[in-house]
């Protein structure tokens, strides 16, 4: 089986708006609900969970009633930091999938998630443990240890942007988060605890439209983008 989890339980203080920016309508509908669109277009996948706020759960489920997404299974809350949400998937999961169903884990804050990507992801994780979506770096990144003068520029070529989703096999994936759990450890993505005990995580090709929203600019950018996409159907 293969299963989305879109995670939406971040409070975007980044993004500073009295409405977490997952709900805020983008397009003609709230923004977490492009992300889940596109899993419940994929033919390869069964079911999607979504994580979000306590306080938005029931929002959360009238919002997919209406829009009559038949993949949904749940809607449960998440945790203060990514790595609890993914955690609180991960522990509700237990008891619906096998060691080797695959999971992918997508940010809500990523609503252009092209086809093409789904579908390398699961082909990819037939052979991998862990998946990530990556691009290329194209500009140059430079290290500065106080922030106030450079300590060195690292090497482009070796560089890549991670975006989501990523996959995972949710035996191994599960029990990475409670040994991270168990000893304290905190990581920024799911990928980061496979490669930490040198599990192999496969690189699919990321999208420049993957853009997370993060600040209020980048939301301008996939309003722009999303109206270029209209355009051209
Ligand atoms: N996320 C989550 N649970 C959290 C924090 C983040 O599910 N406790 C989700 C967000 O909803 C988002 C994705 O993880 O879809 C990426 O997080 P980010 O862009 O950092 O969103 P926020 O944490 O909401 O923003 P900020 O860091 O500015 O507060
Ligand atoms: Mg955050």
């Amino acid at each position: 089986m293969n299963l989305a989890i879109i995670l939406a339980a971040g409070s975007g203080v980044r993004f500073s708006s009295s409405t977490p920016k997952q709900f805020i309508t983008v397009g003609g509908k709230p923004l977490f609900c492009h992300s889940v669109e596109a899993f419940e277009k994929h033919p390869e996948i069964d079911k999607i969970l979504i994580v979000t706020l306590e306080r938005f759960i029931q929002k959360t489920q009238a919002i997919c009633e209406k829009r009559g997404y038949d993949k949904v299974i749940d809607v449960i809350a998440g945790g203060s930091t990514r790595q609890t949400s993914s955690f609180e998937a991960m522990q509700y999961l237990q008891y619906v999938l096998s060691e080797n169903d695959t999971v992918l884990i997508h940010d809500a804050a990523r609503p252009l998630l092209p086809q093409r990507v789904i579908s390398e992801h699961l082909s990819l994780a037939h052979d991998y443990p862990g998946v990530i979506t990556t691009l290329p770096c194209t500009d140059t990144i430079c290290e500065s240890s106080d922030g106030k003068a450079l300590s060195k520029n690292l090497d482009r070529k070796k560089l890549y942007l991670a975006q989501t989703p990523q996959s995972f096999r949710f035996g191994i994936l599960w029990k990475a988060h409670q040994q991270a759990r168990d000893r304290h450890r905190t990581v920024t993505d799911d990928a980061q605890l496979l490669v930490e005990q040198n599990l192999p995580v496969a690189m699919a090709q990321g999208d420049a439209r993957l853009l997370k929203v993060t600040t209020q600019e980048d939301l301008a950018i996939i309003r722009q983008w999303l109206k270029e996409m209209d355009k051209n159907v």
